[in-house]
């Protein structure tokens, strides 16, 4: 007999349990242990398959299957015992199988290794959250449609280099985050649909000599189809990977649309009034109201990304196939995917309840010649100059509008005249803001009517 201590899994041939900072390294039960209803779910799969395959009898199969519920609402009710010197999940899973049926829980890990239940547990957990995700992010476009919709004619200025540049509509710059997380949106789906392979039964690293039956658990599972490859079916995590990638982006999206929320929310821009709900006090500022979610999800791209990192340096250079490394896969997946969501859900309530301040966005509209590009446009239709004549003509008029302190509308016509002869008081017309917004009539320019197509494109597809 071996030692007591050692692991009653695999302590066939050890003397002796292991060290206890051996036991600390080894054990991935304090995190993996949030993949139990996956492991269940993977496991029952497979003794069902067992049965059918009669590789065990079907009288095993059933008290297998039965024993792995009790085991499963013992998990969800807090009752059960989690053991590190069981190291993982699935031992801790399998363990308290056997004490709840016996002897017929010591054939549930036939023709299975512990190298394909992991990846199948693990995928079958990132696809839960990619499918959350997916939820997360429809809600926050329909949280920006609703904004775009009240104001696609909205006027604010639009940016470059953070230099106001030229008119745009509340609308469209709402729009432009909705065509961000749709991109986004459709990297979820993708990764899922290529994800969608199980590595149940691909074993240790080389199949099993058992009649095993893959298509039957991969399809239980809601698998497309086994993946073909057994070395690469338990060595393979570009799925988490590719989460990862893909929540990485979207982070980045997040972190755009936070920033411009913390800026335009400051006492300089009043842009946006963010809710109470979203906001936070300073304890010794009495007047503050700080964007402290939005503050916190431009954060998270740290921690997301990072874990991307992390992940993809485990991966670089790992021989084929399974190495332990791997265990290393699941607290960078874990916080990114608990952060994500988060993160999502923050911004749609950030979005769905805060205010556009109309007036401080028209008054911004107009301010530091936003309407300069018009006039050049102007020049070039109506005088007949070249764009590059016409161009200098108003970088002119421009100058002379800073010197006298005012904005270009407010030019007189002599003024005008005086840099170039033949500007008529028709070049008026073009100088608002309004005009400039529904001049820009180009497919995806800024027009209300353009924003409200695009609106109306989007709601027919979320
Ligand atoms: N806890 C392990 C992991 O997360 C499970 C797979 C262990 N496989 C093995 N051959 N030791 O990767």
């Amino acid at each position: 007999m071996t030692d007591q201590s050692s692991n009653q899994m695999w302590g066939g041939r050890f003397a002796a349990g292991p060290d206890a900072i051996m036991e600390a390294i080894n054990a991935s039960i304090g995190f993996d242990q949030r993949m139990a209803a996956q492991d269940i779910a993977g496991s029952r799969a497979h003794a069902a398959m067992l049965a059918a395959t009669g590789v065990i009898t079907d009288s095993d199969a059933q008290a297998i299957r039965e024993g792995l519920l009790t085991v499963l609402s013992e998990i969800q009710n807090g009752e059960f015992q989690f053991s590190t010197a069981l190291e993982d999940i699935h031992m801790n899973v399998e363990a308290r199988l056997k004490e709840v049926i016996g002897e017929p829980a010591g054939r549930l890990h036939t023709g299975r290794s512990r190298n394909d239940q992991v990846a199948t547990d693990f995928k079958l957990w990132v696809r839960d959250q990619l499918d959350a995700a997916e939820s997360g992010i429809l809600a926050l476009i329909r949280a920006l449609l609703a904004q775009a919709e009240a104001g696609a004619d909205w006027v604010m200025p639009g940016f470059t280099h953070l230099q106001t540049a030229q008119p745009v509509t509340w609308g469209h710059h709402m729009m432009a985050y909705v065509e961000m997380f749709g991109r986004d949106l459709s990297r979820v789906r993708d990764a899922r649909a290529r994800m969608n392979e199980s590595p149940l039964g691909a074993a240790a690293l080389a199949g099993t000599s058992f009649p095993i039956d893959r298509h039957m658990t991969a399809e239980a599972l809601g698998f497309d189809r086994p993946a073909a490859n057994s070395l690469d079916a338990v060595s393979d995590r570009d799925f988490a990977l590719e989460f990862l990638s893909v929540a990485s982006i979207c982070a980045v999206h997040l972190s755009r649309f936070a920033e411009e929320l913390v800026i335009w929310s400051s006492a300089q821009f009043r842009f946006v009034t963010l809710s109470d709900r979203f906001s936070t006090g300073s304890s010794i500022m009495p007047q503050k109201k700080n964007p402290d979610a939005a503050e916190l999800i431009r954060a998270k791209v740290g921690r997301i990304f990072g874990a991307n990192t992390a992940l993809m340096m485990v991966m670089k250079g790992l021989p084929l196939a399974y190495s332990k490394d791997m265990q290393e896969d699941k607290e960078q997946v874990f916080d990114a995917a608990d952060n994500w969501m988060l993160a999502l859900a923050a911004m749609e309530g950030m979005v769905k309840d805060m205010t556009a301040n109309r007036d401080s966005l028209a008054a911004a509209a107009g301010s530091g010649f936003s309407t300069a590009t018009d006039l050049a446009d102007w020049l070039v239709r109506v005088l007949g100059l070249p764009f590059r004549d016409a161009h200098h003509v108003t970088g002119s008029l421009v100058a002379m509008a800073e010197k006298k302190g005012c904005d270009l509308p407010d030019l007189t016509l002599d003024d005008m005249q005086s840099v170039h002869a033949e500007i008529t008081n028709d070049v008026y017309s073009v100088l608002g803001v309004e005009n400039s917004v529904n001049s820009r009539q180009s497919y995806g320019g800024t027009a209300p009517d353009q924003v409200r197509a695009q609106v109306e494109r989007w709601k027919a597809m979320v």
